[in-house]
């Protein structure tokens, strides 16, 4: 019988891993992918704590890398259940890159990952209900239940935009964009 409710502080988890000059791109920066990566595992590892079981990734929502992560640098990331629904959880993550020598610590992402967690028949199982012990729990919780609400809203807007779209009728649209229109003999 898995618990009925746990505290938002019992799952928060804490990944932290030096960059080494194999994560690097071309132009010496830390690849993206690797830091996607390093939030997946985070993410797992919050979620399932919660849950209790097995967790996929369902969904990620507003990763962004505006600043550039450095080899030598150390990347932790903090990640915290920040809303359950019955089987899915809400991971929020804050990424920072610590330059060690001189103990400077930047912030350089926060994002959301919806875990769903599995049971042994790989079926959505019930999570316990999170117990909101602070302030910043309970914002978190309602950041993540109006995020919710706005990404359904979006998806709706998305697919009535695309069960609407004649492309005929809406190159007026591209005018002003830079592209080019030079269709070749279609099938
Ligand atoms: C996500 C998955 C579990 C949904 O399964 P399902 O049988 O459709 O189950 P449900 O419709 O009951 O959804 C389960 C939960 O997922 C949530 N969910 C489903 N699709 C979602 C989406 N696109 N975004 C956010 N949440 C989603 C539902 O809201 C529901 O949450 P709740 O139980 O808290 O209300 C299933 O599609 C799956 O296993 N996907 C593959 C995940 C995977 O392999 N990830 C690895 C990365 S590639």
């Amino acid at each position: 019988m898995p618990d009925a409710a746990k505290p938002v502080s019992k799952s928060q988890t804490t990944i932290t891993e030096l960059m080494i000059p194999s994560y690097a791109n071309f132009g010496g920066k830390i690849h993206g992918g690797i830091l996607l990566s390093l939030m997946d595992k985070v993410a797992y590892a919050c979620s399932s704590k919660h849950a209790g079981t097995y967790c996929v990734t369902v969904s990620v929502d507003r990763v962004e890398f505006l600043k550039p992560v450095e080899v030598g640098e150390l990347v932790s990331l903090h990640a915290s259940v920040n809303y359950v629904g019955r089987s899915s959880m809400i991971v929020g993550i804050r990424v920072e890159a610590e330059h060690v020598k001189n103990s400077t610590v930047r912030h350089t992402n926060s994002c959301y990952f919806t875990m769903v967690a599995k049971d042994d028949h790989d079926k959505p199982a019930e999570v316990p209900k999170l117990i909101l012990e602070t302030h910043n729990d309970v914002r978190r919780f309602i950041e993540a239940m109006h995020m919710k609400e706005i990404k359904s809203r979006i998806n709706e807007q998305l697919d009535d935009v695309k069960s609407t779209l004649h492309v005929n009728e809406a190159m007026e649209l591209l005018k002003k964009e830079r592209c080019i229109i030079a269709f070749k003999d279609e099938e």
